[in-house]
Parts: C-alpha cells; sequence; structure tokens
C-alpha cells in the first residue's frame, strides 16, 4: 500500500503574522518543484497569522492547517476557536491533541474526540496526536498509553470518516528535545498503530490512513524514518521554523518514501 507523504510544520506559538509571512514567502519557492501527487505540504501557523498565511500560499502547493478547534459553534469559551472562523480563512488542517495541550491545558481522550468529530462533519482534515511520555515506555506501557489515546480519540469515528484523518505518533520525550526515536522503534509503534486502525475500521481503511512521526524530525532524520513501512510523513516542530531546514526536510523525506 503506498500512502502519500505528508509533512506538517507545527509552528506552535512561534512567529507574528508578519514573521509567518516572511516564513512561508521564504519556503515557496524552495518547495515549488514538490510534485503535489508525491507529498501534501502543510504548515500551521497560529491563529494570528492563518490569514496573511492564507494569502501567501493561494496558488502554490503548500496548505494551511491550524493548531485547535473548538467543538461547539460559537458561545462562551474564551480563548477558543470555532470551525467556522477557521474556514472562512481557507483552513483544511486540524491538529488535534498535541501533547502540549495535553500536558499544558488539560486536554484529554474525550476533548480530542469531541474536537475531532465537528472536524471531520465540518470538512476539516484532522490531524490526531498520540504519544507516551518518557516514564510510560520506561514501564513498558507504550502499547498500553497509545491504545487508550486511539480508542478514546477516535471514538464513534465511522469508517468512512477515519479514512480522512492523518494521525500524528509524536512520542512525548522526543518533543524538542533532540531525541529521536530510531527508526526501527518509532516503524514498531507506528505498525502497532496500524494494527489498531486495521483492527477497528478494517483493513481496506486501516491501511490507507497516513500516520506521521513527530519528535525533533529534521532534514537529516527524515529519510531513514520515511522510508520505514508504516511511517507516512512527519509532523515538526522546531525544523519547520526555517525555510530552508523545512525543504530539506521535505525534500529527504520525499526521496525515500516507500
Ligand atoms: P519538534 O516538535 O519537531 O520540535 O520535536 C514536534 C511537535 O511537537 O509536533
Amino acid at each position: 500500500m503506498s500512502r502519500k507523504v505528508i509533512i506538517a510544520g507545527n509552528w506552535k506559538m512561534n512567529k507574528t503574522a508578519a514573521e509567518a509571512k516572511s516564513l512561508v514567502e521564504a519556503l515557496k519557492p524552495l518547495v515549488a518543484d514538490v510534485c503535489p501527487n508525491k507529498a501534501d505540504i502543510v504548515v500551521c501557523p497560529t491563529f494570528t497569522s492563518l490569514a496573511a498565511v492564507a494569502d501567501a500560499v493561494k496558488g502554490s502547493n503548500i496548505k494551511l492547517g491550524c493548531q485547535n478547534i473548538h467543538w461547539a459553534a460559537s458561545g462562551a469559551f474564551t480563548g477558543e476557536i470555532s470551525a467556522a472562523m477557521l474556514k472562512e480563512i481557507g483552513v483544511e488542517y486540524v491538529i488535534i491533541g498535541h501533547s502540549e495541550r495535553r500536558q499544558y491545558f488539560g486536554e484529554t481522550d474525550e476533548s480530542v474526540n469531541k474536537r475531532l468529530k465537528t472536524a471531520l462533519a465540518e470538512g476539516f482534515k484532522p490531524i490526531v496526536c498520540i504519544g507516551e511520555m518518557l516514564a510510560d515506555r520506561e514501564g513498558g506501557k507504550t502499547e498500553q498509553v497509545l491504545e487508550q489515546q486511539l480508542a478514546g480519540g477516535l471514538a464513534g469515528v465511522t469508517k468512512a470518516d477515519a479514512a480522512k484523518i492523518v494521525l500524528a505518533y509524536e512520542p512525548v520525550w522526543a518533543i524538542g528535545t533532540g531525541k529521536t526515536a530510531t527508526p526501527a522503534m518509532a516503524q514498531e509503534t507506528h505498525a502497532f498503530i496500524r494494527s489498531f486502525l486495521n483492527r477497528t475500521f478494517g483493513t481496506e481503511v486501516g491501511e490507507t490512513i497516513r500516520i506521521q512521526y513527530g519528535g525533533s524530525m529534521k532534514a537529516e532524520n527524515a529519510a531513514e524514518l520515511v522510508a520505514e513501512k508504516d511511517i507516512d510523513g512527519g509532523l515538526i516542530g522546531g525544523a519547520a521554523l526555517k525555510a530552508d531546514s523545512f525543504a530539506a526536510l521535505v525534500k529527504n523525506a520525499i526521496g525515500n518514501a516507500l
């Protein structure tokens, strides 16, 4: 089964709107030769930069994503953002349940599930993040934790909707630390996630769902990670904040995609 590579830059709480615009303007020519049939390239700026970046990526092969979505259509939810607000700007992808949201802002599998269902109902392409903490891995609990996040986060999702989801496996101990899971270690975990997806949605859907790796992925290690059977791209933090490092990462990843 060949799945199209997807590389998404998660800019987190970095870049003002002006800085975000310069970054994407610098990125455009560097990835202009990447065929859209070979890879999806996504950038996910902060909310205040979405409009400027939406404008800048028009007509290019770079797609727009954001970092959160609320499940309600509107109302008293200070600090949150609705589907209609994101849609109006032209957002296509939505990161849901990033480990920083889970660790610092009380995101749970239940809230991830609610955000996911709204994103799907509103026609977005969700990027659902899962991943174990260092203590989980050291305690031999990685699979148990991932199974729980998958079962809770994807509860009640239909087969047809599951096919629209991208999963991001991000071991929390590898995020922003420079410690990457080895390709073999990451592949083993991706295969476990794939088996959950196949069991839950059937192989005809499970085999089509793209699973990104995230956690200190950079130009230097992208090729060997994406060469693994079940690693279909990456969710990139630090290395997405510079145009040249992100473009190099995209190209290395595609070069070695299965
Ligand atoms: P990193 O972040 O590439 O800086 O480790 C990845 C992420 O958190 O999505």
